[in-house]
């Protein structure tokens, strides 16, 4: 028979459920934990549109850029699938990060600080990227230093990364079959409701090479159907011609029109000195479309907004234009913002 509490031993009991009771209370207040699952996406019946006919401008580009392998095709029910795929939380650890959490549609698919927050509140140690036209990025080669080949070896890489998303492949084909809501977009997408995390990194590779941009002013301009002001102009010569401080090469050179994206990162070189693409102290660029709206700059982050870029804050070389120009040369890159990629509902989070 086990002794009957002493008073003192008592007293202590009273104390813990006091002090559990107290708990508990605190508990109800904090926020409810994550749900197994959450709301299910709004989808259409019928797939949205992601298969554009692009203006004859881009359509050039495309066709001499395109990194889309001929087995990760392009489909209206592969991008649809992508797009849940990236918005659903329960790809993160704890139910709380998804890919659009730091790839906001509003922001262009970028977010608007120096380092995102991971499922943990960690920070990422470089700035997040806009996903804008990665599709003509055309080594596809992906990340500041290159270090994923392809857009589909990229998908896994956050999903998996300690700080981001942090799961293992295996936790995430288990999330991913254990939701009601994928066997139908699998078997739309790929014929077969089986998951795999080949089959969720083909689907988020398709809704990102989706998103083009081709409403903006700029484009209007390159059909004939607007006029660039005298300031938008001059930009646009001094972005093709001038080369930029220290090199010889223009703005242009290395931010090839109409994606301002290349592929051929030549530099320039950060400082302080990084590793890099290669080891080599040498970072990509993403394309420069909608540059105007964003923040947060260059693979530091540490270019507030595209206005600072040109006032002596320059973590790079190449980045120096002739101080009358500045002002063209914010007009000119500010024709470059489509509006429409930020707002049209088939790139949206399906989950609000
Ligand atoms: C916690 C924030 C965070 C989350 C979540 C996240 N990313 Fe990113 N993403 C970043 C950062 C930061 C970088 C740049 C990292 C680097 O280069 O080291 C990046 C880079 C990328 C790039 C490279 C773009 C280019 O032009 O090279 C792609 C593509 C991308 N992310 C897609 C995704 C996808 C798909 C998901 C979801 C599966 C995702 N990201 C989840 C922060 C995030
Ligand atoms: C030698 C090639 C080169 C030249 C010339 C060059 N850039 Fe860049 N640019 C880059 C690279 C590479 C990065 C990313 C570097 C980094 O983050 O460390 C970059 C970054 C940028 C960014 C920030 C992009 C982002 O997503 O954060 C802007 C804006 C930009 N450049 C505009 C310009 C303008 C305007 C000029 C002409 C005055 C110019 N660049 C000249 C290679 C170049």
């Amino acid at each position: 028979m086990p002794k009957s509490h002493s008073p003192r031993m008592k007293k202590h009991l009273l104390l813990l459920a006091t002090l559990s009771l107290f708990l508990q209370h605190c508990k109800s207040t904090e926020e409810a934990p994550n749900p197994v699952e959450t709301a299910s996406p709004r989808v259409p019946e019928t797939a949205d549109n992601y298969l554009t006919t692009l203006p004859a401008h881009i359509q050039t580009a495309l066709a001499g850029t395109d990194n889309t392998p001929t087995n990760n095709l392009l489909t209206n029910d592969g991008a649809a699938l992508g797009r849940v795929l990236f918005y659903d939380k329960n790809l993160s650890l704890n139910r709380t990060v998804s890919c659009g959490s730091c790839h906001k549609q509003a922001a262009s698919f970028d977010d608007e600080v120096a380092l995102s927050k991971g499922f943990n509140n960690a920070l990422t140690t470089r700035n997040s990227m806009s996903l804008l036209n990665v599709r003509f990025y055309r080594s596809g080669k992906m990340f500041w230093d290159e270090r994923a080949a392809t857009l589909e070896k990229q998908a896994l890489q956050p999903i998996q990364n300690p700080l981001e998303m942090g799961l293992t492949l295996a936790e995430l084909e288990n999330r991913v079959k254990s939701l009601s809501y994928y066997p139908a977009l699998f078997q739309k997408a790929f014929g077969s409701t089986t998951v795999d995390s080949i089959k969720i990194a083909k689907a988020l590779a398709q809704f990102e090479r989706s998103l083009v941009t081709y409403r903006s002013k700029y484009d209007r301009v390159k059909q004939g159907l607007e006029t660039f002001t005298a300031a938008e102009a001059r930009g646009e010569q001094v972005f093709l011609a001038t080369p930029g401080g220290g090199g010889a090469i223009s703005c242009g050179g290395c931010h090839t029109p109409p994606m301002f994206i290349t592929s051929a990162p030549a530099g320039p070189f950060a400082f302080p000195l990084e590793a890099g693409i290669n080891g080599q102290n040498r970072f990509k660029s993403g394309s420069l479309r909608n540059v105007g709206t964003r923040k947060f700059l260059f693979h530091q982050g540490t270019i507030p907004d595209v206005n600072s870029l040109f006032n002596g804050q320059r973590p790079v070389p190449a980045h120096n234009i002739p101080a009358p120009d500045v002002a063209n040369m914010i007009a000119f890159l500010n024709t470059l913002t489509d509006e429409s990629i930020t707002q049209d509902p088939k790139f949206s989070d399906p989950f609000n």
